[in-house]
């Protein structure tokens, strides 16, 4: 595995190596189970697979949160030697190799940034998708391993390789969780001990919602959830919504649903001050 800090490195990688071109998972390090069962699926399927590792400083519209997050690149790299073969390789820039000025574009993805995530972190798939489009002319992939863990970021994504890059196949995984069903995060090392202790009741109650939406309306599997979250101590609900696999819409009613379709109920909340997201397909028919 080699490590690389800036794009000249790379691009001086393939020529020398002149393999096809790599499978790519980006990702913003502190590592866990979750994203090496991305990096795996992409050795699985890629001659050559690289890694980037940076946290991105546009995505984030909370700054404390920025300065919180997670930074553990010693174990990162460690954990990585483990899976990575000889000729594929950790990108991890500084900030000025990815911004060398500031980053002004402004992407607009219609509705698909405007729901959920998009409303209660604003700006927060801008960066997203700045960050994502200059790795991508970096790396220059042929396929690119995203999380289904992040089900809106996975949507804008695909949008964006379907209107930028069309060569880069967006590849989707699923998602990896903890014995208790919590979703594995970066996040969830910051978590305090009794919120990490009841954190599997996330889980728990979204299986509940999958099992009861044949019989439910939306508003009910509303008020089910609002219900659980505020039962557990420390926690509070941010949103829940059931919304449309492909163009992320939420549903007010089961009604407005088609048979055609795929259907995700998907949540934010608060564990204390950490902020945890999650999501499960349901058939609502
Ligand atoms: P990060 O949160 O580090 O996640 C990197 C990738 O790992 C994402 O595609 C995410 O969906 C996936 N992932 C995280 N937890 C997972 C889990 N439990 N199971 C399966 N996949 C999981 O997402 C980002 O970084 C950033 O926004 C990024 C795309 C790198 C742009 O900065």
């Amino acid at each position: 595995m080699k490590v690389f800090t800036t794009t000249g490195e790379v691009a001086g990688h393939y020529l020398k190596c002149r393999c096809e071109a790599p499978g790519f998972v980006p990702t913003m390090g502190a590592l866990h189970e979750g994203h090496l069962s991305l990096v795996r699926s992409a050795i699985t399927k890629c001659q050559m697979v690289a890694v980037s590792i940076f946290v991105n400083p546009t995505q984030f519209n909370d700054p404390e949160d920025l300065k919180k997050y997670p930074r553990t690149p010693e174990e990162d790299l460690s954990m990585l030697s483990g899976v990575m073969r000889n000729d594929d390789f950790v990108f991890m820039p500084s900030p000025e190799e990815i911004y060398p000025g500031p980053d002004t574009r402004r992407f607009d993805f219609g509705t698909l940034d405007k729901v959920m995530e998009g409303l209660h972190r604003p700006g927060h798939f801008n960066g997203v998708a700045q960050v994502v489009s200059r790795l991508f002319d970096i790396i220059k992939p042929s396929s690119a391993f995203f999380g289904q863990k992040d089900f809106q970021q996975l949507t804008i994504i695909k949008e964006l390789a379907r209107r930028s890059y069309p060569g880069i196949r967006i590849v989707a995984c699923p998602i990896k969780r903890e014995k208790d069903g919590l979703a594995m995060s970066s996040r969830n090392k910051r978590l305090l001990p009794e919120h990490r202790e009841r954190a599997g009741e996330i889980y728990k109650t979204l299986k509940g919602v999958a099992g009861m939406a044949r019989e439910k309306e939306i508003d009910e599997l509303k008020s089910f959830v609002s219900d659980r979250i505020s039962k557990i101590p420390g926690f509070r609900l941010e949103y829940f919504e059931v919304a449309d696999g492909g163009n992320l819409t939420p549903l007010n009613m089961k009604s407005e649903m088609a048979d055609n379709r795929r259907y995700y109920a998907c949540i934010a909340l608060f564990a204390g001050e950490i902020r945890l997201i999650d999501n499960i397909r349901i058939s609502l028919r």
